[in-house]
């Protein structure tokens, strides 16, 4: 009977109900199976197609790069709550600027977004969780003294609403930066000048006729203002606004649906960047336009603008000098150089772009651009926002990869010294951890607070979040005398071993004691609370599984559900077929509760 069965069904009845009962319920099992399938592709289609297409696969990559130890792989310590990432430094043996690296991590992977320092080798520093987003955390010198500054706020839609910070070298906020006029502070940029005032960016919405794009009349267009004012009073000193000298017409931004409402006014323009000159030339680069204008200081005329639909440049280097897209970070070098950071890329973008620093030579007077470096990531990295070029005292030069969690250190004529990921490269597309800029700068940190320890059975481990200073931890123990007046003797200094420190326990010690911190030339910098060993529940030794071992134990169960599907579906395939051969040896035909039985297809072939 089952001769006359086409040769698909007979693969597929084995999944789908056999012999008789096909025929009977062959509707009501096929619709559901095909409606399964095809909401199944759907979801392929829709979610995962476009999450595969983004992967850029390359050979060669580190397990790091892999994702082996996650997207943004990070470590966590027993005296600090909070995480640092763990990065990877490519070649082996590279040599970093040893100064310290200033990022601000966020994203999917980022536990707790905020600006964080970190040593050459990827040791955390310092770090401080903070609320909604924090931007281009880099160190600036404010009237002869180093401060720690930032950008905090909510960022919507591509741009921010929110201040600027100024922390001290004990972390304690010294100045709050807001725009003058009432303006919203942006995220791009804060810029403290040598004369010792600040440039900022804003965005700030105005009606605006937008019928020459083909939006509404009555419309809204995000106006990119730069203003320069005293910190100290916050006295509005100068403004310039993108709307009196750049139409819409001259955007690469696509309206959409923008413009119809001020909240969600077209930005055109997207200002994210300002520098100036000694010469009192403002530089500032929109992004949306895909142009770096100079400013004049005084009257505010545009004085060039060097790419985009206004190029006023001819370009000596087939296009490379003024061609530029999605740009970012455009500074003076010279009265005659400038660098960016060339995205060529946003999210739109085809996925052969590739995004790299270049530095630029222009003459002025005669209107022409050429190339004179460019800075290209190892992997050819597509950044879709973000990123910054930052060039080093030593004459380096420092690329932020912005949307990727990638910085790499170029020496002057563009050699790949040292690149460093602090997330997997395979998945950067995804942009599960990012830093809108990157940078190295010295730093000395002084915190206000008192080292943390915490202990386990064997030993006590002390950290000070922030604290460059210290070269080594003293285990002092109280000397037993007077416990209303103690004093403690020295048992043992141990060099300080990263951001976390641990010092075993002397054997048979039970008493109180106290760790103190030691600057190198022995100055005692600060010391933990009075601290006594078993006081506490102690932590377990044995460290958590780590982020290696959770993926391999997700990767061996995938494994064990697909062999243990595999041996299942060949297993009812090969009893259907072997029903099938009884069925030829006996032409009888059988109930169908015979065939529900697992041990009957295999009695009746044991028995042939
Ligand atoms: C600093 O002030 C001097 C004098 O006003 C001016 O010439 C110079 O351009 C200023 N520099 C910057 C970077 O603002
Ligand atoms: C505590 O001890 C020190 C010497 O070890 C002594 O100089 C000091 O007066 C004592 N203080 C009190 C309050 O007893």
């Amino acid at each position: 009977m089952s001769m006359r069965k086409s040769s698909a069904v007979t693969l597929l009845s084995p999944w789908l109900g056999r012999g008789d009962r096909f025929r009977k319920c062959s509707l009501s099992r096929w619709i559901p199976a095909l409606v399964v399938a095809l909401s199944a592709l759907a979801l392929f289609w829709t979610y995962a197609v476009p999450q595969l297409a983004r992967f850029r696969f390359r050979g060669g990559l580190s397990w790091y790069d892999m994702g082996w130890y996650g997207f943004g792989p990070s470590r966590n310590y027993a005296s600090f709550n909070e995480e640092s990432p763990v990065i990877e430094i490519t070649p082996a043996g590279a040599q970093c600027d040893p100064r310290y690296t200033f990022i601000a991590p966020r994203g999917d992977s980022v536990v707790h977004p905020g600006p964080m320092i970190l040593d050459a080798k990827g040791e955390l520093i310092w770090t401080k969780p903070n609320s909604g987003t924090t931007q281009d955390f880099k160190v600036q010198s404010y009237r002869g003294q180093d401060y720690l500054t930032y950008w905090q706020g909510d960022e919507e839609d591509g741009h921010g609403r929110g201040s600027w910070y100024m922390l001290d070298s004990a972390y304690t906020i010294r100045y709050i930066v807001s725009p003058a006029g009432g303006l919203e502070g942006d995220l791009h940029d804060f810029q403290i000048t040598s004369n010792n005032t600040a440039l900022i960016t804003a965005y700030e919405p105005i009606p605006y006729d937008l019928t020459s794009v083909g939006g509404p009349e009555l419309g809204w267009l995000y106006d990119g203002v730069i203003q320069e004012i005293n910190l100290e009073t916050g006295e509005l000193l100068f403004e310039w606004r993108s709307s009196r000298f750049y139409p819409p017409e001259s955007s690469y931004e696509p309206l959409g649906e923008k413009g119809h409402e001020r909240i969600l006014g077209y930005d055109y323009f997207h200002i994210n960047s300002v520098d100036k000159d000694n010469h009192g030339r403002y530089l500032v680069s929109a992004r949306h336009t895909h142009t770096v204008t100079c400013v004049d200081g005084t009257s505010g005329e545009v004085l060039w603008s060097l790419g985009g639909k206004d190029n006023e440049f001819l370009d000596e280097s087939d296009g490379a000098a003024t061609q530029f897209a999605w740009q970012h970070d455009a500074r003076w070098q010279s009265s005659n150089t400038l660098t960016l950071f060339n995205n060529a890329a946003n999210p739109e973008s085809d996925r052969s772009s590739v995004s790299h620093g270049v530095l630029l030579e222009l003459d002025i007077p005669s209107r022409k651009a050429k190339v004179l470096t460019t800075y290209d990531h190892p992997q050819e990295l597509m950044v879709v926002s973000q990123g910054n070029l930052q060039v080093l005292d030593n004459g380096n030069v420092l690329v932020g990869w912005g949307h990727s969690a990638a910085f790499t250190e170029f020496s002057p004529e563009g050699t790949v010294l040292c690149d460093v990921h602090f997330g997997a490269s395979a998945y950067f597309t995804f942009g599960r951890i990012v830093s809108y800029r990157s940078f190295k700068s010295n730093w000395i940190g002084m915190p206000n607070t008192v080292p943390d320890a915490a202990m386990t059975r064997e030993r006590v481990l002390v950290s000070w979040n922030g604290a460059t200073e210290v070269a080594t931890w003293r285990f002092q123990a109280w000397d037993g005398a007077d416990i209303n007046n103690m004093t403690f003797s020295t048992i043992k200094d141990v060099g300080r071993s990263g951001f976390e420190t641990e010092i075993p326990f002397p054997s048979d010690f039970t008493s109180y004691f106290r760790v103190v911190a030691l600057k190198s030339d022995g100055a005692v910098l600060g010391m933990t609370e009075v601290l006594q060993r078993g006081s506490t529940e102690p932590m377990e030794d044995s460290p958590a599984l780590d982020h290696s071992w959770r993926v391999a134990i997700v990767l061996l169960f995938i494994l064990c559900c697909l062999t243990l599907g595999l041996y299942f579906a060949i297993s009812r395939f090969s009893r259907y077929r072997r029903s099938q051969r009884d069925r030829s040896y006996r032409p009888l035909a059988h109930k169908d509760e015979d065939e529900d039985d697992p041990e009957n297809g295999i009695g009746h072939h044991m028995a042939i």
